[in-house]
């Protein structure tokens, strides 16, 4: 995947390499997992319309300004932002952006991990032929199996971040890629497939209306963070996980190519699940509310109820695992990238420090599914706001911190290099950057 370049800094070997990263980075448990919970516990169709709209003005613009930090810095987020406010005259507090970034990734990465541990979870039973044949409460026995057994997510839950830091640390990232070639193609395939079925034995002409035809009236403020902030985590934005990854593409690329495929395949994959889901949620009478268990409450339905389900279960939570797997990775990445390029330490003793304080934190979300279920907040458990803080208000507050940076502090003449050879795309660009997506970022969080 990469190779280093006579600096040292690593590259990589071609602009597919990078559209591959970065999808495997994007598509993960948010668009699979958390995309149709947080659209049922925001009324359907108008959280679907604003987070459409959240991703086409604030998202594309910030991707591009964040991955532009990157590029031209070729550097971690705290030494990127550094250099280059360094070069442009501004304040070196601007890497407090950066160090915002690697704390929300840990923190996101803390709850990650629990809920990839879940898919293990469910591969396994899927293997074990547990659903085969289920009915609807079966399933959602073994959800509860899972959630009031505490030691058993935590089993998955190290297993998971094991896989994670087992990968960076062993530096086995080249291989990783390579598999999410044939991974991710066969990812959309499944789902096309799990939406065939769904629609076969679900409702799914309700399900379309419940996500495509919004009702406007449900629209409100509430609605409207979460759609920004889940917006942010589909895209893997704001926390400095994609400058990481752009600051490892070539210098004299250019990135708005490489950011729209990306862009498309990430929405792609959260309509599909939700097409798959909805209509079984509706068939079988599940709440649309049921929070953070409703995919896996729904899709071992189907597989239940159609021939050769077993093995389709087992392939689809394979391909779930293996696209938290790839996103878990990029979570990880710049925050070990900053600890081992600053010399802290070395690219394996700070996975495994970084793994750990994850794993650690990972618990108290674990907790808020059984022992701690009745410490509420507003009717929140401690998972709903470790999981809301980070999305919906660390990330865009980094993302606000990456466009001002971009916007008014590089010089459009370094910005242009990076993102597009047309003026006109890049002037639009840089008044969506320096303007719009900074005043949508601030009134929907004020
Ligand atoms: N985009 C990933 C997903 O949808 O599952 C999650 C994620 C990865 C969020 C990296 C944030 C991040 F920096």
């Amino acid at each position: 995947m990469t190779t280093p370049s006579p600096s040292g800094h690593k590259h990589w070997s071609n602009r597919l390499a990078f559209i591959i990263a970065t999808t495997g980075a994007a598509v993960g448990l948010g668009n699979i997992w958390r995309f149709p919970y947080i659209t049922g516990q925001n009324g359907g169709g108008a959280f679907v319309v604003v987070y459409v709209i959240c991703v086409l003005l604030v998202g594309i613009p910030l991707v591009l300004a964040e991955m532009a930090i990157g590029h031209s810095a070729q550097k971690n987020p705290l030494d990127a932002l550094r250099t280059l406010a360094k070069k442009h005259n501004a304040s070196e507090h601007w890497r407090w952006v950066g160090l915002l970034g690697l704390i929300t990734l840990t923190v996101i990465l803390s709850f990650y991990s629990v809920i990839g541990g879940f898919s293990l979870y469910y591969l396994f039973k899927a293997l074990s032929g547990t659903f085969n044949h289920a009915s609807a409460s079966t399933v959602a026995l073994v959800w509860q199996q899972l959630v009031t057994h505490p030691w058993q997510m935590l089993f998955w839950h190290s297993l998971f971040m094991l896989m994670t830091m087992g990968v960076i640390s062993a530096g086995v990232i080249n291989g990783l890629e390579r598999a999410t070639k044939i991974m991710m193609p066969a990812l959309y395939i499944i789902l096309f497939v799990l939406v065939a079925c769904a629609a076969k034995i679900g409702d799914f002409h309700r399900a379309f209306l419940y996500l495509f035809h919004p009702n406007w009236h449900l629209i409100n403020a509430h609605i409207v963070i979460s759609a920004l902030g889940h917006a942010f985590f589909t895209l893997a934005l704001g926390a400095g996980a994609l400058l990481t990854y752009a600051s490892y593409s070539k210098p004299n690329s250019t990135l708005l190519g490489s950011v729209i495929p990306v862009v498309i395949l990430d929405v792609l994959v959260a309509f599909l699940s939700g097409l798959a889901i909805f209509p079984l949620v509706f068939a079988f009478h599940l709440p649309v509310t049921s929070g953070p268990g409703l995919m896996y409450q729904a899709l071992p339905i189907a597989f239940a109820h159609i021939h050769g389900g077993q093995w389709l279960g087992v392939l689809f939570f394979l391909l779930l695992l293996f696209a938290a797997w790839t996103s878990s990775i990029n979570l990880a990445e710049p925050i070990i990238a900053t600890l081992s390029q600053r010399a802290y330490a070395s690219r394996r003793s700070s996975a495994w420090l970084i793994g750990f304080v994850a794993w650690a934190l990972g618990i108290a979300s674990l907790l808020s599914f059984n022992i701690l279920a009745h410490v509420q907040w507003h009717h929140h458990t401690v998972f709903d706001l470790i999981s809301s803080t980070s999305t919906d208000y660390l990330l865009p507050l980094g993302g606000l911190g990456f466009a001002v940076f971009a916007g008014w502090v590089m010089s459009p003449a370094t910005l242009k290099a990076s993102i597009c050879k047309s003026s006109v795309v890049f002037y639009s660009w840089l008044w969506l950057t320096r303007i719009v997506a900074p005043l949508a970022i601030l009134l929907i969080l004020l």
